[in-house]
Parts: C-alpha cells; sequence; structure tokens
C-alpha cells in the first residue's frame, strides 16, 4: 500500500523487501518520520513530506532512492540528495492530462463565477433572471497567456483554444517547439501579463519561480484579467493576490495550490467572492492516483535493484 492506495507490483527480484508504512492519509509526524526513515534502502513519499537533510542523515549510508508520488520535486533537497549519490524517482506525465483538465475547470469555474452562483441558488440571492448578474468572462477571442508551457501547460493549451481562444503566449526560459501545435507565441513575461485575458501558472518551483506572481506582476495585468494557479502556492505572494482581487485590479483568481497547505479556513483569500480555492486536487482522479502509485512503487523498486528506473529525475 502506498498512501492509502493499493498497488500493483509486478514480481521483481526486490519482492520480500522488508517495508515499515505510515498507513494513513494524514501526513507522517517529522519525529516519526526520522525514525521511521533509520537504515532505510529507499523511501517512498509524498509531495507533503519534506526530504531535507535531516532526513536523509537520519536514513543513514544505505539510502539508495527517493520515490515521489508527485511530479512536482520541490520538497525533496536535490543538492543533498545528489551530493549522496541517491537516485530520484517521480511520476511526470501519468497525471498531465488530468491536472490539464482540472485547470481548465478551475478556469471555467473562476471565470464564469460558477461557485458563486451555485451559493446564490441556495441562498435565495437568485431573485429572477437579471441581464448583468453573475456576469463573467469567456474564452472565446481571448488572449491565454501560460507561465511555463512544460508538460502541463502544452496540454492546458491544448484543451483552451477548442473555446476560441485567438492568441496564446507563453512564457518560460527557453522558447518550446512543441508551441507550434497551439500556435503559441514565446513571449516575455512582461508582456504575457499586459496583454492576456487568461494568465494560467503552470511552471515548477524553483528559486526563480517563488513569488514571481506579485504586486508588479499583478500591477501590469488588465482589470478584467482571470489569474489561474495550479503549480505550487509559493509562486504567488499571497498577500499581493490578495491586494488586487480586493481592490479590483484583476477581475478574479482561481488556485488549486496555496501557502500553506491546507490554507487556514480564517485566510482573508477565502473571504473574496473572486477567489476560486480548490484543495491541491490537479491529479485527483481515481485512474491517475492509481497509475501513479503504480509508478512511484516501480520506481523505487529499481532503485533498490539498481536497474533503470520507469521515471527517474535526471539530477
Ligand atoms: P515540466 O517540467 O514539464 O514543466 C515545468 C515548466 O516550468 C517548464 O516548461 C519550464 O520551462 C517552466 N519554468 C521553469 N522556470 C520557469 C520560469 N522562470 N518562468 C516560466 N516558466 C518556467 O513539469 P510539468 O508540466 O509536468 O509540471 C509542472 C508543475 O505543475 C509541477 O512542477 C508541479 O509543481 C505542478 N503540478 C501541480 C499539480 C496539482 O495537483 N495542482 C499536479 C501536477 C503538477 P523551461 O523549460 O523554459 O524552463
Ligand atoms: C504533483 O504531482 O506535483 C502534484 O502536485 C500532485 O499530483
Amino acid at each position: 500500500r502506498c498512501g492509502g492506495l493499493l498497488v500493483r507490483v509486478p514480481p521483481l527480484p526486490a519482492a520480500g523487501c522488508k517495508v515499515s508504512l505510515w498507513d494513513s492519509d494524514e501526513p507522517i509526524p517529522r519525529t516519526d518520520l526520522l525514525q521511521g526513515v533509520s537504515g532505510a534502502h529507499g523511501i517512498l513519499c509524498l509531495l507533503s513530506d519534506r526530504i531535507d537533510a535531516e532526513v536523509i542523515n537520519a536514513a543513514g549510508p544505505n539510502l539508495k532512492v527517493i520515490s515521489t508520488l508527485s511530479v512536482g520535486f520541490d520538497h525533496l533537497a536535490v543538492g543533498e540528495i545528489k551530493k549522496r549519490g541517491v537516485r530520484v524517482g517521480y511520476t511526470p506525465d501519468v497525471l498531465t492530462d488530468a491536472t490539464a483538465e482540472l485547470t481548465v475547470a478551475l478556469l471555467l469555474a473562476t471565470a464564469r463565477r460558477i461557485p458563486e452562483g451555485v451559493e446564490e441558488v441556495k441562498n435565495g440571492g437568485w431573485s429572477s433572471w437579471k441581464p448583468l448578474w453573475l456576469c463573467g468572462y469567456g474564452l472565446s477571442g481571448s488572449t491565454v497567456g501560460v507561465i511555463g508551457l512544460g508538460r502541463i501547460g502544452l496540454a492546458i493549451a491544448r484543451r483552451l483554444k477548442p473555446f476560441g481562444v485567438k492568441r496564446l503566449l507563453y512564457s518560460g526560459r527557453t522558447s518550446k517547439p512543441q508551441a507550434a501545435e497551439v500556435d503559441g507565441e514565446f513571449a516575455s513575461l512582461d508582456r504575457l501579463v499586459s496583454e492576456s485575458d487568461f494568465v494560467v501558472v503552470s511552471c515548477s518551483l524553483t528559486p526563480e519561480t517563488q513569488g514571481l506572481c506579485d504586486k508588479a506582476l499583478f500591477s501590469k495585468m488588465k482589470k478584467t484579467a482571470v489569474f489561474v494557479n495550479t503549480s505550487r502556492g509559493a509562486v504567488v505572494n499571497q498577500e499581493d493576490l490578495h491586494e488586487a482581487l480586493s481592490s479590483g485590479r484583476i477581475a478574479a483568481a482561481g488556485l488549486d495550490v496555496t501557502t500553506p497547505e491546507p490554507l487556514p479556513t480564517d485566510h482573508p483569500l477565502l473571504k473574496l467572492k473572486n477567489c476560486v480555492i480548490l484543495p491541491h486536487i490537479g491529479s485527483a482522479t481515481y485512474s491517475t492516483r492509481g497509475i501513479m502509485a503504480e509508478l512511484c512503487a516501480n520506481n523505487l523498486l529499481a532503485g533498490l535493484t539498481g536497474s533503470a528506473m520507469p521515471s527517474e529525475l535526471a539530477l
């Protein structure tokens, strides 16, 4: 079992290894993690487990492999891990479709004010059909800007284009040949945010992208723009986002990721009607999570036996 999921593991030479399991959906307390990893050859972790020098030291010299049930690896101290010759497995590709689909759902829910509408039906706010009541913004004829046209960014762009998107801009460190498929135009971040009606963040969290979406960025966006983030919460300065949303500097935001997670229920962003927040469910389909779990287990076993991993992170 892994994170509460059943994993089908094909017979491999590593079958028969001793497994110490944290058998709960809730994150393992730090002290249990530090004790539990002692002497381990492999660690299977979730994105909620911070695997830093302390954990690696606690594991000791046996440690050969860390396998994370995620494509994001910002919770892993990659420098330390590399220094000690430990291999890392992760789960790219298999969650791309599910995450792109959720991003489109969140964008539409935010732009068309769906949670607000559902609430109005329940609380009696729906008095009659009114010409401008609960109006939002549509994708047809719009410009969409994707910050980080990686696997998920491209999959989001592919899904948005058929809604009648007129122009698709993307930013990143390098231009991408695969952007041609969606008529994507490589743009500076400044140009992307000032020309887009929808700004979608799908980059990885790195020292360079941490806090990238801040007051300066929001101040360049259109007042009618909708901002969506399904990458990592720390890419956004949440205080600046709150200010931009509450002052009407931008129209609305949809977030699947926040800092911290979970977001405290009294957080100011949760009081805003123009902010739709989901609990980090981008990859949450039964089938995707099952495939992720299987890949994660197979990465771990390959790391233990010293063979080629199905998905190894290049360190
Ligand atoms: P990829 O590695 O394929 O894509 C990451 C992209 O980030 C790359 O295209 C890279 O562009 C871009 N990037 C890096 N630095 C910058 C920068 N400074 N400015 C703009 N773009 C930048 O990863 P995936 O698409 O598979 O996943 C992306 C992220 O999505 C994950 O790291 C994870 O954090 C998040 N995620 C969230 C999920 C959820 O449940 N909400 C589910 C799955 C993933 P370049 O090549 O030009 O550097
Ligand atoms: C990831 O894989 O990085 C997501 O955040 C969860 O699937």
